[in-house]
Order: structure tokens, then C-alpha cells, then sequence
């Protein structure tokens, strides 16, 4: 039989600098109304020079350890989800290792947009399950302000910075990941793309600034298709697990669109104390979005929780994941 994984840490790191809707208002032609009525957000982290995912993650790593007591040098492994890594290669992964003092462990990263953090979560998951390791860490984390053109009011209202991450371990007790739905179709990658800089398109120095060297969206069609599918997503995991509205205790979304949250609690038939929502202090740092949620919350989470996680992202890419809460903290 499988060995059951379950998170028994959570950390999150943020830029300290904040940028508010009233400084984009001074960059692009938006308004503070817009974006909130439009998205929920009134605010997001942004990093200073310098300062980079590996270091957000080393910090998500290091807060681990030391709430669970036990050093870095314990960790087997530590996996990325993340489409803003600090070099193309070597992945932040290895970075993140080195800088937190994980030096016995391995890992690599994951590319699945905001889908990031939960297809990393299943990834890891399977090297407890296979008996394989007993200390994966799994980080979800961007740096957005990256590859967000501050001329394009269409995507730079809507992102943010910020890293969070779990401890998976083996679980004895009935409680960890029992579930998850994960999808791709890649026949969306038009609608959310960075296009330049891959092998497909590399930068040229004719392509150098251009929109294409930025994050594109088409955000209606995302939205229509983020609606749907997250809500579908999650009603599919409840019914296959043969959970009721009342037997979730929590809901912890993916935070593109304070909309598209709302669609995807009323599918569930959840309440809004039943949904963790920090969208409007971090916008969407894509895959940061859910560790970090799981951050905030991590003190009012108890042992035996039934939680479902949903995403949806470029790709495009969704699921959901069903775990019952290993601690109480
Ligand atoms: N300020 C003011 N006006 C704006 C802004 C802005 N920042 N941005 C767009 N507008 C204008 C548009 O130009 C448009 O004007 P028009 O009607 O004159 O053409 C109008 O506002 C409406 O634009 P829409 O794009 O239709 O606005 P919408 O209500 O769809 O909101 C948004 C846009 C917030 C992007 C929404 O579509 C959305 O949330 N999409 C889904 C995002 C998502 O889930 N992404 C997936 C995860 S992200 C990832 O994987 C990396």
C-alpha cells in the first residue's frame, strides 16, 4: 500500500515592498475602483533590486525547518513550482538548496503557470508515497514583477511577488493528500503566454522590449475558462470523494480573480468563512498563491481538517487536491 503524505509545515516569505493600486495608477491609465471591483486586489508585493525567488524560497525553507525543528540538512528533496525561476538553468531548486543549507537534498522544477503549486504538491507527494524519501519540501513561488510589462494595464495590475511552501511527510494516522484531479490542455497557450525567451522564441535583439517578451493575456477568455474549470474541478473532487458542502472545512483557491473564487465557493456550496482569501494584500503571485494562503491560515488549521485545494493557470492547467490537515499548531 501507499504510504500517505502529509504536510506537517508551512512557510511563506513576501517582498517587503508594497506597490498599491494608487502607484499603478501614476504608471498605467487604471484606477483603484477598477482594479478592486474588477479583481479584489488592492495591493500586491514587489521585489527590490537585487532580490530574488531563491531567496524568498531559502527563507520558505529555513521557516520550515526551524517550526519543525530540525535542520535543512534533513531534507531530502525540494521541488519549485514556479514560471519565474531565478535563471533558465541551473533551477532554483538547486539555488534554494544551497542558499537554505539543504545540501543533502535534490530537486528540480516544475512549470504549470498558477497551477504551479498543486501539481508540484502531487509531484512530491509521490516520493513519500513510494517510501522513496521521508522530507520533501514543496515550494510554490514567482516573481512576477519579472516578466509583467508596468506599461500593460491589462496584466500588471493583476500580479504580484512572493513564495510559500510545505513540509511533506509520511503519515501514520489516517490524516495527508488523499485525493487530486490534475488536468492540462494545452490548447490554451494563446490566451496566457510569455512568448519570448523560450527555444520557440528566443529574445532578439528585435524582439528585445517588445509586448511578446511579457506576460500576454487574453483575460476574458482566461476568466471564462478559469471559471468553469476550477469550479467543475472542485465539485468533481467532492463527488468522487463523497464530500458534502458541510464536510469541507476549508476551500483554499487559487488567487487569480476574487470572481472566479466566488464562482468556485458557491459551486461548493461553501460559505465565505470557509474560503481563505489574501488576494487583495498579494494579488496573484501565481504559484505562491495557495502556499501562501496555507501561511496565513496555518494557526487556525486543525488536525483531521478536511481541506480542497483548486487552481487554474496557463496552459492551460488545473485540478484540485483533497487532503485531510495533519496538525494543530
Ligand atoms: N484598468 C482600467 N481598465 C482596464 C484595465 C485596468 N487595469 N484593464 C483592462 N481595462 C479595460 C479594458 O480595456 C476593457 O475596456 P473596453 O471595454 O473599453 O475594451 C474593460 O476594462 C474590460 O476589460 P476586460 O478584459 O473584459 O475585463 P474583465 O472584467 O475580464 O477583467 C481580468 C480583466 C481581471 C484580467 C479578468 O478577465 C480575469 O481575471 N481573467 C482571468 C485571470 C486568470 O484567472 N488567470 C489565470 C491564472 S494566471 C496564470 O496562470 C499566470
Amino acid at each position: 500500500m501507499n504510504i500517505s503524505a502529509a504536510i506537517t509545515a508551512v512557510h511563506g516569505a513576501v517582498p517587503e515592498k508594497v506597490l498599491s493600486n494608487s502607484d499603478l495608477e501614476k504608471m498605467v491609465d487604471t484606477n483603484d475602483e477598477w482594479i478592486v471591483s474588477r479583481t479584489g486586489i488592492k495591493e500586491r508585493r514587489i521585489v527590490s533590486d537585487g532580490e530574488t525567488l531563491s531567496d524568498l524560497g531559502a527563507e520558505v525553507v529555513k521557516g520550515i525547518c526551524e517550526k519543525r525543528g530540525i535542520s535543512p540538512l534533513e531534507i531530502d528533496m525540494i521541488i519549485v513550482g514556479t514560471v519565474t525561476g531565478d535563471y533558465r538553468f541551473p533551477s532554483t531548486s538547486n539555488v534554494i538548496c544551497y542558499k537554505s543549507g539543504a545540501t543533502n537534498a535534490w530537486g528540480y522544477d516544475v512549470s504549470a503557470a498558477c497551477s504551479g503549486f498543486i501539481y508540484t504538491l502531487i509531484t512530491g507527494q509521490q516520493f513519500i508515497a513510494s517510501g522513496q524519501h521521508k522530507k520533501v519540501i514543496v515550494i510554490g513561488g514567482d516573481i512576477m514583477s519579472s516578466i509583467v510589462s508596468y506599461k500593460d494595464r491589462n496584466t500588471c495590475v493583476i500580479f504580484g511577488d512572493g513564495a510559500g511552501g510545505v513540509l511533506l511527510e509520511p503519515n501514520n494516522e489516517g490524516n495527508g493528500i488523499v485525493d487530486s484531479i490534475l488536468k492540462a490542455d494545452g490548447a490554451g497557450k494563446e490566451f496566457l503566454i510569455q512568448k519570448a525567451g523560450g527555444s520557440a522564441h528566443p529574445v532578439t535583439e528585435e524582439n528585445i522590449g517588445t509586448p511578446e517578451t511579457f506576460v500576454y493575456q487574453e483575460g476574458r477568455t482566461v476568466f471564462k475558462f478559469a471559471v468553469t474549470n476550477m469550479a467543475d474541478v472542485s465539485a468533481e473532487i467532492m463527488e468522487k470523494n463523497n464530500l458534502k458542502s458541510e464536510d469541507i472545512d476549508w476551500l483554499v483557491p487559487h488567487q487569480a480573480n476574487l470572481r472566479i473564487i466566488d464562482a468556485t465557493a458557491n459551486r461548493m456550496g461553501l460559505t465565505k468563512e470557509k474560503v481563505m482569501i489574501n488576494i487583495e494584500k498579494y494579488g496573484n503571485t501565481t504559484s505562491g498563491t495557495i502556499p501562501l494562503c496555507l501561511w496565513e491560515w496555518e494557526k487556525k488549521l486543525k488536525k483531521g481538517d478536511n481541506i480542497v485545494l483548486a487552481a487554474f493557470g496557463g496552459g492551460f492547467t488545473w485540478g484540485s487536491v483533497y487532503l485531510k490537515w495533519a496538525y494543530n499548531s
